[in-house]
């Protein structure tokens, strides 16, 4: 590891957190971990999708990814030395049941004891997600999430590592992203396991939904003093035009998007207006009698990532995709396929995704005024932008501070006028496998240089360490 770049200069902006602020960085399994085969970890949709012609951008893989699984004591070192008080991560469901049901692979198991040993030996708060989109083949094989019986083999997993983790992890998340699991995975097929199933994508949505709630429901029965929260990915969503379509457009986006999984987890109910554009795709009778109650199990916490913002329009011909997929794909919004994406005209990161901290705080806003009142999480929050290696080695990335700077303002502001925001998880810790976009798109505060898999802190990083040892905002980076 090196840690040499420029240290910006700063100075306090006076803008303090509580104490207590949870200051993080989040990773995920399949993104940095790597040894795909080692020690009896099974197969996963990623694996056979990312060997498909056409999957992933330049045919990358990630079966070494940025070797995390060889290289985590070092890897918690850099999160101790950013000064990190939380570190988000996933825990890879192959790996420790390799088959999605029966045996449990205690080697797999072992892996993440030792990554969470390490981490509290720094004092570093392991926030643990139980899926971050790694389905074991077998289970999509058996047919997937469109498939009932997966939110209950996902519940059984999730009482298995909660029994043997319980002890040292305090905060638990369930399902990180259910949207792009069902939606890009099973209607697009941006996502592994790449099917183009428009109907079938409803239904994984629903049962993405009810694996939440049964493994909240799992694991609480097995120790109350668990934190536990569902990790949704929200936007602010905003019509293109004050017209009458562009309103129905934002009305579907929003429901699909945001509204489908706040009111399904919060509220015990699906809203009746994205039920009708549903049932126009498929009749909803998988949605069993008691299934909203389980989804709506009491949760202590809600995960929020947060990128950026939709404009939306229902004109005919509507316009390109802002959020377009890399790869040859469908649409995600089932029943809205007609919605048009706009540019609204604001900065945007590497990956074409506009820069809006406004639309942070309208997430906010919304959450607190329409939803039971409880402690929320940036669970994610970053930036992709064109990596530069100086010639003396270091990585000047102000446009990653400024967009992190960006957004924690929001924070801060949200929390003087008393939204229960508590803590802030960068995306991401590190390089990584950014799924359909392969290594071409880097989000990490610490850059990887994927030949020689050295780590070494961007200025950003360098900022963000102020900023936490700061315990608030510094001026922006130069
Ligand atoms: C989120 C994912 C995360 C990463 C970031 C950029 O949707 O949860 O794995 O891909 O976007």
């Amino acid at each position: 590891m090196t840690t040499q770049g420029t240290r910006p200069e700063t100075q306090s902006s006076g803008l303090m957190f509580p104490t207590g602020f949870v200051w993080g960085a989040a990773t995920s399994a399949y993104q940095i971990e790597g040894s795909i085969s080692a020690d009896g970890r099974g197969v996963s949709i990623w694996d056979t999708f990312c060997r498909q012609d056409g999957r992933i951008v330049g045919g990358d893989h990630a079966e070494v990814a940025i070797d995390h699984y060889n290289r985590y004591a070092e890897d918690v070192r850099l999160m101790a030395d950013l000064g990190l008080t939380a570190y988000r991560f996933s825990v890879s469901w192959p790996r420790i049941q390799p088959l999605g049901s029966g045996a449990y692979n205690t080697k797999g198991l072992d892996f993440y004891k030792r990554l969470v040993d390490e981490l509290l030996s720094y004092g570093i708060d392991p926030w643990l997600t139980l899926y971050h989109w790694d389905l074991p083949q077998a289970l999509e094989d058996a047919g997937g999430w469109p498939a009932r019986d997966t939110s209950k083999r996902f519940a059984d997993f999730a009482a298995a590592v909660h029994a043997e983790l319980g002890d040292r992890v305090r905060n638990w998340s369930t399902v990180n992203e259910p949207w792009c699991a069902a939606f890009l995975g099973y209607a697009s097929g941006e996502h592994a396991p790449g099917r183009r199933e428009p109907a079938a994508a409803i239904r994984a949505a629903h049962h993405l939904n009810l694996a939440h709630g049964l493994a909240a429901q799992a694991m609480r029965a097995q120790n109350a003093d668990s934190q536990i929260g569902g990790c949704v990915n929200l936007y602010a969503i905003s019509p293109a035009t004050d017209s009458e379509e562009d309103a129905d457009a934002a009305r579907r986006i929003d429901g699909l998007q945001n509204r489908f999984f706040l009111d399904a987890l919060l509220k015990g109910e699906y809203p009746e207006d994205v039920l009708k554009d549903l049932g126009a795709v498929t009749d909803l009778d998988f949605i069993e009698d008691g299934d909203l109650a389980t989804i709506a199990a009491p949760l202590d916490m809600l995960l929020i990532n947060y990128y950026s913002r939709f404009t939306v329009s229902g004109a005919p011909g509507g316009a390109q995709s802002a959020s377009a997929a890399p790869t040859d794909s469908g649409s995600p919004w089932v029943g809205s396929e007609h919605v048009g994406f706009v540019n609204g005209g604001r900065p945007v990161t590497g990956m074409g995704w506009e820069i809006d901290g406004s639309g942070l705080r309208e997430v906010l806003d919304r959450l607190v005024a329409e939803y039971p009142r409880l402690p929320l999480y940036i669970s994610e929050n970053g930036a992709a932008f064109d990596d530069v290696v100086a010639e003396d080695g270091t990585i000047h990335d102000p446009e990653r501070a400024a967009y992190i700077d960006t957004h924690l303002r929001v924070c801060h502001d949200a929390i003087e006028t008393g939204i229960p925001l508590r803590g802030y998880f960068a995306w991401s810790l590190m390089d990584n496998f950014e799924w359909a976009w392969g290594y071409g798109k880097r989000f990490g505060l610490v850059y990887v240089d994927y030949e020689t898999q050295i780590r070494t802190m961007k200025s950003s990083a360098l900022w963000y360490a102020d900023t936490i040892r700061h315990g608030g905002l510094l001026g922006p980076a130069e």
